[in-house]
């Protein structure tokens, strides 16, 4: 792991750090001697991350934070409290996302509410965090975690794909506007994970199917793309069944599959 803002006694915020995806990219960091925040909505499944995640990284070097990623306020709280314990922040992973499922005709909850932590969520980390990462003058990472549905759009759950191309457009955005930043040492990425076992993907199941990855794999994939440096970490599609035109789509994503990143103004 010889990412430079991976590094002993840097700070990492994790937002649906709880479980899945987040909390073994949690576990990842603490490993590195990391002082961590985990942020998420469920607090008795918080308690239980940090739980494990302290007899890693030593209980002085994690802190909680039980908010809702989709509100400004919120995450506001979240990065004053990094702050106060910690100084500032590193890195950012804007992780916390929900599949509740929907259709063009569900009613405008489940739109906003979708939207709200999967897309706003993402949009308030970075927004408010932004400023205090660059401040600090040292290398930061700011990863977004977005979804291959956010590129192919497949028939089913429209709401979830809009929220997913929203993530990734304003990731591109970020990037442009990081790069043309004076003295900005923050740099953002797109993660796109595969198919992974993880309590949004369970639906009911103990027994991770063939094919599928699980959070540590990812992240270990993840870990080893920001290593070189990938704007687009577009995590390979295991054994997940795609039609044609899904496939046509991602090949058609050339500037993912070449792994540039978003070209500047
Ligand atoms: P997960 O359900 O294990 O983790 C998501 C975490 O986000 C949970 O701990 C949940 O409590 C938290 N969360 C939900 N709403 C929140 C809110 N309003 N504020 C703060 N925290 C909130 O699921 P997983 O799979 O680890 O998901 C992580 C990310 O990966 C999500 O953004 C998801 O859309 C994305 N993803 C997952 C894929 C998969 O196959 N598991 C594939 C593509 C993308």
């Amino acid at each position: 792991m010889s990412h430079p803002a991976i590094v002993k006694d840097n700070v990492a915020v994790i937002t649906g750090g709880a479980s899945g995806i987040g909390f073994a990219a949690a576990a990842a960091f603490a490993r590195t001697g990391m002082k961590l925040c985990i942020a998420d909505v469920d607090q008795p499944r918080l308690a239980e991350a940090a739980t494990k995640l302290s007899s890693v990284a030593g209980s002085g070097n994690v802190m909680t934070s039980a908010v809702d990623v989709s509100k400004v306020e919120s995450v506001m709280e979240l990065e004053r409290a990094v702050c106060a314990r910690f100084g500032g922040t590193d890195i950012l992973m804007n992780n916390a996302g929900i599949q509740p499922g929907s259709t063009l005709f569900t009613g405008p909850d489940n739109w906003q509410r979708i939207i709200g932590v999967n897309m706003w969520g993402i949009i308030n980390g970075s927004r408010i965090f932004a400023p205090g990462m660059i401040a600090r003058g040292k290398p930061g990472l700011i990863i977004n975690t977005g979804s291959k549905q956010g590129i192919t759009t497949p028939p089913g759950d429209p709401a979830y794909n809009v929220s997913k191309a929203g993530v990734k457009a304003f990731t591109e955005a970020l990037q442009h506007e990081l790069r043309n930043t004076r003295d900005c040492r923050v740099t953002a990425h797109l993660l796109i994970p595969g198919f992974v076992f993880t309590g949004l993907t369970a639906k009911g199941r103990t027994e991770k199917p063939a094919g599928a990855w699980t959070p540590e794999q990812t992240v270990d994939f993840m870990l080893r793309r920001l290593e070189v440096g990938d704007f687009y970490i577009l995590c390979p599609d295991n054994d997940v069944p795609r039609s044609l035109d899904e496939k046509r789509m991602l090949w058609a994503a050339g500037d993912i599959i070449e792994n540039r990143p978003p070209l500047s103004r």
